[in-house]
């Protein structure tokens, strides 16, 4: 046997169990309407939530910091210096978290990589919600501290781990904001009274819910007005603010350790000039107007309601993150194809993004779609579903 021979078997194992992907092209600038491998579709797929990545006003600032800045950071901001660039986005971040202070990262998967191990070892236990995302649980496995899962948005299970673990130097919970494959919200303002009862910090990831939800969509901790006792924020810039990036806002104490010890703080370049740029125009425009959120939920509610009214199951959402459960893999995968043939984008997601049995089709909604681009899509579902006996 050649010494790469299980490469082949792994992925003959992925094929036999409906589980390998085939990654799609795209063409186009993402949009409500993207080219797929040669073929234009509704786009029910990106978490491009407010259109902001073709947005103008983005595209122009980034143009801008090439002329500026160049196109490239040089190195890792302790070593070569940082750009005046990365730190407005910084500041602009925090005031619309309204929090103290904010440091950004290359991602929000590695914004969770710099944190959580940065503020816990092995003398530490974190509290992790079972279906947190898999940037939490590789932070957790990266940091030394046990990692005790809870029972998926249950602050009383949340409580009674809590207790277990009371001798801990530090305790630190950890969730969602949004869960992305579910779109529900967590009970952030029980967790936080479960917290302040154990003296537990407390840190959400804030993904799907900044742009989305709150007050001119400022997340999690302004739709429950809690800004002030969240201690950690985790954020990125890749979903809503429709670039690339990551940050972690909060008490300027804890900014300040993370550009002291974060490891990919000190190992690895910072985003882009062009991208930091448009980062930073995503920011203002959302400081300047909730436009694009108010249509973001209005389409997101028009399709939900025609969905259900179709008969399909979309869970437990709260958000505009729409499953549409198919509970079964091979099923999701010929339904994901049959949309596409009928001109909509929207991917099959299976295990292991999701436990085996809940396989769906996650439709995003988005403010670049128009209520006939959602009435398109619900037609394209009615025929599907029907045609493969799911309503
Ligand atoms: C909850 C959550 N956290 C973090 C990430 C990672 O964000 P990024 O794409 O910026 O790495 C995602 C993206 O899928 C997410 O859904």
């Amino acid at each position: 046997m050649a010494k790469l021979d299980f490469v082949d078997e792994l992925l003959q194992d992925l094929k036999e169990q409906n589980l390998y992907n085939t990654i799609r092209t795209i063409e186009s600038p993402m949009d409500a309407w993207i080219v797929v491998d040669g073929k234009r579709v509704l786009n029910m797929c990106a978490n491009n939530y407010l259109g902001f990545a073709n947005h103008p006003r983005l595209k122009e600032a980034a143009t801008r910091a090439i002329e500026q800045y160049g196109v490239g950071p040089g190195a890792v901001r302790s070593i070569a210096g940082t750009m005046s660039l990365h730190l407005e986005l910084e500041e602009k971040l925090a005031r619309f978290k309204n929090v103290e202070a904010a440091i950004s990262f290359q991602s929000g998967f590695v914004a969770n990589q710099a944190v959580i191990p940065t503020l816990t070892g092995a003398e530490d236990v974190i509290f992790s919600d079972e279906l947190n995302h898999a940037s939490i649980i590789d932070g957790c496995r990266l940091s030394k501290a046990k990692t005790v899962r809870y029972k998926h948005n249950d602050p009383a299970d949340l409580d009674a781990k809590l207790r277990e673990y009371n001798s801990a130097r530090r305790k630190l919970i950890i969730t969602d904001g949004v869960f992305s494959m579910d779109g529900d919200i967590a009970p952030v303002d029980e967790i936080i009274k479960v917290a302040a009862r154990h003296e537990a910090l407390t840190m959400t990831d804030d993904a799907h819910g900044e742009g989305v939800l709150g007050e001119g969509g400022r997340g999690v901790s302004n739709h429950f007005g809690v800004h002030d006792k969240i201690d950690i924020e985790v954020g990125t810039m890749s979903k809503a603010f429709g670039v690339v990036g990551g940050y972690v806002a909060g008490k300027a104490k804890i900014v300040e350790y993370l550009r002291q010890r974060a490891r990919p703080f000190l190992f690895s370049s910072a985003v882009t000039p062009p991208d930091v740029a448009a980062c930073i125009a995503a920011v203002d425009i959302l400081l300047e107007s909730d436009e694009l959120v108010q249509k973001l939920w209005r389409n997101a509610e028009l399709f939900r309601s025609k969905l259900t009214a179709l008969g399909f199951d979309t869970g437990q959402t709260q958000t505009p993150i729409t499953p549409v459960l198919i509970r079964d893999a091979a099923k999701a995968v010929a339904f994901s194809k049959a949309l596409f043939e009928n001109g909509i984008f929207a991917m099959a997601i299976s295990f292991p993004t999701v436990p085996r049995g809940t396989e769906r089709i996650r439709v995003m909604n988005s403010a670049t779609h128009s209520e006939e681009d959602i009435r398109f899509a619900a037609e394209a579902f009615a025929k599907v579903g029907k045609e493969l006996g799911i309503i």
